[in-house]
């Protein structure tokens, strides 16, 4: 089939794709004249296939929302065992290249032309992706609107400088929510997303619980089951009490953040059962197991780089800083969320005294540290 675009074969995951031929940038995506398709978003997909092989419901019929070259819907169809797979775009010149790469991988799916939110009102689908340019808002109600998303949905925004505190006022017009900026600043970003759609469920009398979300290159995404009854939503609005250190408030005075999710982000007994596939790429393996190993612990953490600042010190090895905390009781992990994060259960004053005990000799300026 001939295409209006230079075109190349690539193979991601078990999908064997013929994608547009054109410079590429890193970085969050634009809409072009040609199907767009990213290959840093692999390990937004690689990830997603994981988790949708343990998916807690059972997943008959799958909608590909805003499916580009069919890259996702392809791999869920494949590494997943999805048996009816609808892909959904709206560019026809896309359509023509999803229905190549759905021939080529020896599949059968529906492909569908068209607006996705015309397409929820139309059917209902087990899980709905929603994969945007920039923020998944504007297909998020139709998407919670749907009467039998019993399923779940899958969600990427990319517009992580709106979400993580560079735009505040942009968040609130698009998520209603307070971001800041600080090193938490992804973390509340995608609690944010959480938090809204949340409300977006609880509006409808549904609620939602996430079962595995995560933040890697220009991206957030949460990949949650909607239950159709509603719950007591973990929503909640905190301040920044110190590095890391957030607490909830329940009025409106001050410089508060949110609303977002306070509850779990995913789902650590599926978490814990994941495990990297054929398919999955070294660096996709090495965030899951970083996932898995935060997947219980409580929001946001600290960072070495403010507690050297409020110290006046040279931070500690992190291993030697948690390894400190440990010692002593607390649990102490890693987070995917920031290199130099440790989230931990430890207040705030010993995590203080760790970060002193363990500092390396000398490195303090002799100064009293800030209380
Ligand atoms: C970021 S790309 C999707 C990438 C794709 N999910 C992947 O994994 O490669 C967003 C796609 O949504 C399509 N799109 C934008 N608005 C749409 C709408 N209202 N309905 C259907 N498709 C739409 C664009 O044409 C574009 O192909």
């Amino acid at each position: 089939m001939d295409f209006p675009f230079p075109v190349v074969e690539t193979t991601e995951g078990a999908a064997r794709l013929l994608v547009p031929d054109v410079p590429r940038r890193r970085g969050p995506a634009t809409a072009g004249p040609w199907p767009f398709y990213n290959p840093t978003m692999a390990v937004n997909r690689d990830l997603s296939a994981i988790v949708l092989r343990r998916w807690p419901q059972r997943l008959t019929s799958v909608l590909d929302g805003l499916a580009a070259t069919g890259a996702w819907g392809i791999r869920m169809a494949l590494e997943a065992g999805v048996r009816a797979l609808t892909l959904n775009e709206r560019s026809e010149i896309a359509v023509d290249l999803i229905r190549e790469n759905v021939r080529r991988n020896d599949l059968h799916a529906d492909i569908r032309a068209g607006d996705l939110r015309t397409r929820l009102s139309e059917a209902d689908y087990d899980f709905v992706d929603i994969d945007p340019f920039g923020p998944p808002t504007p297909f998020l109600p139709a998407a919670f609107e749907a009467p039998e998303v019993a399923g779940g949905i899958g969600v990427t925004a990319t517009d992580t400088a709106v979400l993580c505190g560079t735009y505040p006022d942009a968040c609130q017009r698009r998520y209603d929510a307070r971001p800041l900026r600080c090193p938490q600043g992804t973390e509340i970003g995608l609690r944010i997303l959480i938090g809204y759609c949340a409300r977006l469920a609880a509006a409808r009398s549904k609620s939602v619980q996430p079962i595995l979300a995560f933040a890697a290159e220009h991206f957030v995404r949460v990949l949650l089951v909607v239950v159709p009854r509603s719950r007591p939503a973990s929503l909640g609005r905190v301040v920044r009490a110190g590095p890391g250190h957030f607490v909830r408030v329940s009025g409106l005075a001050g410089d508060w953040i949110g609303p977002l999710w306070l509850g779990p982000m995913s789902s650590s007994e599926i978490l814990g059962r994941l495990s990297p596939t054929a398919w999955t790429s070294g660096g996709s393996a090495r965030l899951l197991a970083s996932l898995q190993g935060e997947s219980d612990a409580a929001p946001f953490f600290v960072t070495t780089d403010e507690l050297a600042a409020e110290e006046r010190a040279s931070p500690p090895k992190l291993e030697r800083f948690t390894a400190g905390l440990r010692e002593i009781g607390y649990r102490a992990t890693r987070t995917h969320f920031h290199p130099r994060g440790v989230k931990t259960d430890a207040p705030p004053e010993d995590v203080r005294r760790v970060f002193r005990d363990r500092a390396p000799s000398g490195s303090t300026d002799g100064s009293a540290p800030a209380s």
